[in-house]
């Protein structure tokens, strides 16, 4: 199980990704490699990484292809990503893509499968606005669609929730609008390799989890 899954989850900011990959990388025992996480906590621990990288997520831009991508390459090269892995919000322009195809001629067969959720801008202002992060432990929930037990702490570990600082209206706007210039056209990019896999971003966590593995199980990845 897990041995071919070379995943990629694409979709505008709030379509569900990283709440997708948290169930799947359970499910499939692949790692989730979330560009987004990774740079959180660079700025978190100050890394040199997180100086340079904070601006632009304050203001909703992409951090250069060439850190992030760099820094993927490095993480796929880890002995747990060699079975399979769940690439979350990376590649996000065509250079990422490009690069990511180049380095995994090294390392291995390249992207099996790219699943892209399509969501409105609608649900996904609902999504980003609504949404609450644990300091502590980092799970995700949303005020109104998967709320905690009790307002404003984590289920799992008691830590206290948080907004994410680029969640605000004005740069919610700002991530959106790259979205659609730098990274939406990535779906060509990926249906003209014949991998590409479109489903609703607007379905429930549970609905998506088993189109997402029909899906894999259909196209024999798992
Ligand atoms: P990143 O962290 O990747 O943010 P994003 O792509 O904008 O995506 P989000 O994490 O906001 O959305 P998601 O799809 O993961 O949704 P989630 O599951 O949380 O990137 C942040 C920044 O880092 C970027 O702006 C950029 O600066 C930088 N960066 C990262 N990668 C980069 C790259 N490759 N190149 C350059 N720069 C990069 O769900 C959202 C909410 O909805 C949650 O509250 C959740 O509980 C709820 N929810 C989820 N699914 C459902 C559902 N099915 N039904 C109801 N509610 C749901
Ligand atoms: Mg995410």
């Amino acid at each position: 199980m897990g041995d071919r899954l070379k995943l990629v989850l694409l979709g505008p900011p709030g379509a569900g990704k990283g709440t997708q990959s948290v169930v799947l990388s359970r499910k499939y025992n692949i790692p989730h490699i979330s560009t987004g996480d990774i740079l959180r906590e660079a700025v978190k621990s100050s890394q040199a990484l997180g100086i340079k990288a904070k601006a632009f997520m304050d203001r909703g831009e992409l951090v250069p292809d060439e850190i992030v991508t760099g820094i993927v390459i490095d993480r796929l090269s880890k002995k747990d990503a060699k079975k399979g892995f769940i690439l979350d919000g990376f590649p996000r322009t065509l250079k990422q893509a490009r690069s990511l195809d180049e380095s995994l001629k090294n390392i291995s067969s390249g992207i099996d499968i790219v699943i892209y959720f399509e969501t409105s801008s609608k649900v996904a202002i609902e999504r980003l606005s609504g949404r609450r992060v644990c300091k502590k432990c980092g799970f995700n929930y949303h005020i109104k669609n998967i709320p905690p037990k009790k307002d404003g702490i984590c289920d799992k570990c008691g830590g206290e929730l948080f907004q994410r600082p680029d969640d605000k209206e004005e740069t919610v706007v700002n991530r959106l609008k790259i979205y659609e210039a730098e990274t939406k056209p990535l779906i060509d990019y990926y249906v003209k390799k014949g991998i590409l896999k479109k489903v609703s971003g607007g379905l429930s966590v549970d609905n998506l989890f088993k189109v997402l593995s029909n899906i894999f199980a259909d196209a024999k990845l798992v």
